[in-house]
C-alpha cells in the first residue's frame, strides 16, 4: 500500500481544532482511494514557547525535512508577541524548505455569506500566487533613537532578481493551465525601488508567454477591483506582503476566511511543501469548537494533489461542495449552528 509520511503541526488556537478535522477527512479519502497516511504530530506552538523559550527545537527543520509533506494549523496566540512566534516557526519553515510559492486558490463556494453570493460559482475563481520567501518580510532594519523625539524604525525590503523572476514565471506557467490571464500587483507609482524592478521583470517574463494575457494593476485599484469585478481576475501574482493582504480579501469575497486554503510550495520538490489555511489562530473564537474547518480541509486536499493523489483530492473537494450545497451542517460563520467537529464529520462522511 502506498504510504505517505505526514508531519502535522496543529499549532495554536483554532489551528488545533481544524487540523483534527482535516486529518479525519484525509484518512477517509485515503482508505477510499487505496493509500495510507502516517501522521506524526509536533507540538511546535506558543504553548511550547512559553514552556521552553522556543517555538520549535533546534533540530526542528532537520526533523521535518524527512516528511513527504507538512500540514500546519496556525501559529500565534496572545501572550507571545506575533513577530516572535511567527519568526520562530512559520516564516523560517517557509524559507528553510524553499517554499517560495504561496498558492492561494479561491472560488465562490455554495452556502457562503459572501457579498457576492448568488453569482454563478464559475464566475468567480482565482488564485493568488504570493511570493513567499523574501520581499517586505525581512529582518533588515532596526529601531533608532529610542525614547527620543526623533525616534524612528526602518524596515527594508529585499527583492532579488532570482526571487522575483521565479514567482512570476510560476504564475505564467500556472495561467497556461487555467485562463491564460495573469495580473501582477504593483505599486510602482509610490514605491520607487522595488516595485519598478518587479514590473520590469514581469514585463520581460511576460514576453516569454505571448499566449498569456498579462496586465499590471496597482495594488490599491486591484483591491477595489477584487470586490467589484472579481470575475475579471484569474491568476494574480504578488509580492509577499501584497499577496498576504490580497489573499484575505479574495477569501472574504468568496466565502470568508473559514473557506480559503493555502499551499506553501517548493516547486522543485527538494524539500517538503507545507499546507495550511489562509486564516490564523483566531483567538477570538479559540476553544469554542465553532471554527469552520473547510479552509484546512481544502488545504489538505491541496496536499493530496501535491502528493500525486489527484483523485482523492478531487473527492475531498467534492465532499466539501456537497456538504456546503446541502447547507444542513454549517458553522456560525456560514450562518449555521454546527460545531467544527460536526462539519468535519459531515465532510468525512461525504468522502
Ligand atoms: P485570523 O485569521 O486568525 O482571524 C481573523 C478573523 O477571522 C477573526 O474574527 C476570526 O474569528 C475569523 N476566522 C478566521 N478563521 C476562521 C475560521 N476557520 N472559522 C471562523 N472564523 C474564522 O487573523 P488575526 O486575528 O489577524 O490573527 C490571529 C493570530 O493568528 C495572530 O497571532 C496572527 O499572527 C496569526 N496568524 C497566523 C497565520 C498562520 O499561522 N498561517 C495566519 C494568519 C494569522
Ligand atoms: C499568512 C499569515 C502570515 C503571513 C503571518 C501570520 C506572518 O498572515 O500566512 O497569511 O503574513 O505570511
Ligand atoms: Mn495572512
Amino acid at each position: 500500500e502506498r504510504t505517505y509520511e505526514i508531519a502535522t503541526i496543529p499549532g495554536d488556537g483554532i489551528g488545533v481544532d481544524v487540523t483534527v478535522e482535516a486529518c479525519k477527512v484525509l484518512d477517509a479519502a485515503a482508505s477510499r482511494h487505496g493509500f495510507a497516511l502516517r501522521w506524526t504530530e509536533f507540538d511546535y506552538s506558543c504553548e511550547r514557547y512559553s514552556e521552553t523559550g522556543a517555538m520549535m527545537p533546534g533540530d526542528g527543520v532537520a526533523t521535518l525535512s524527512a516528511f513527504d509533506a507538512i500540514l500546519l494549523g496556525a501559529v500565534g496566540f496572545p501572550g507571545v508577541p506575533d513577530h516572535v512566534s511567527l519568526w520562530g516557526l512559520l516564516i523560517p519553515l517557509r524559507r528553510a524548505f524553499s517554499q517560495y510559492v504561496n498558492l492561494r486558490p479561491v472560488r465562490l463556494l455554495p452556502g457562503t455569506t459572501s457579498v457576492l453570493a448568488g453569482r454563478e460559482a464559475d464566475e468567480l475563481e482565482m488564485v493568488i500566487v504570493r511570493e513567499n520567501s523574501e520581499g517586505e518580510y525581512s529582518t533588515l532594519g532596526g529601531r533608532h533613537n529610542e525614547g527620543q523625539p526623533g525616534e524612528f524604525a526602518l524596515q527594508e525590503s529585499v527583492f532579488t532578481r532570482v526571487g522575483v523572476e521565479r514567482i512570476i514565471r510560476y504564475a505564467f506557467e500556472l495561467a497556461r493551465t487555467r485562463s491564460r490571464r495573469v495580473c501582477s500587483a504593483t505599486k510602482s507609482n509610490g514605491i520607487i525601488h522595488t516595485m519598478p524592478f518587479w514590473d520590469e521583470i514581469f514585463e520581460s517574463v511576460s514576453a516569454d508567454y505571448p499566449d498569456v494575457a498579462a496586465e499590471q494593476c496597482h495594488i490599491d485599484a486591484l483591491a477595489a477591483r477584487m470586490v467589484q469585478q472579481p470575475d475579471r481576475l484569474d491568476v494574480v501574482v504578488a509580492s509577499n506582503l501584497f499577496g498576504d493582504i490580497l489573499s484575505d480579501l479574495a477569501a472574504a469575497v468568496t466565502g470568508g476566511l473559514g473557506m480559503a486554503p493555502s499551499g506553501n510550495i517548493n516547486p522543485e520538490r527538494t524539500r517538503p511543501s507545507m499546507f495550511e489555511a489562509v486564516h490564523g489562530s483566531a483567538p477570538d473564537i479559540a476553544g469554542q469548537g465553532i471554527a469552520n474547518p473547510v479552509a484546512q480541509i481544502l488545504a489538505s486536499a491541496m496536499m493530496l494533489e501535491h502528493l500525486g493523489e489527484t483523485e482523492a483530492a478531487r473527492s475531498v473537494d467534492a465532499a466539501v461542495e456537497k456538504v456546503l450545497t446541502e447547507g444542513r451542517v454549517a458553522t456560525p460563520d456560514l450562518g449555521g449552528r454546527a460545531t467544527t467537529e460536526q462539519l468535519g464529520s459531515a465532510v468525512a462522511d461525504a468522502v
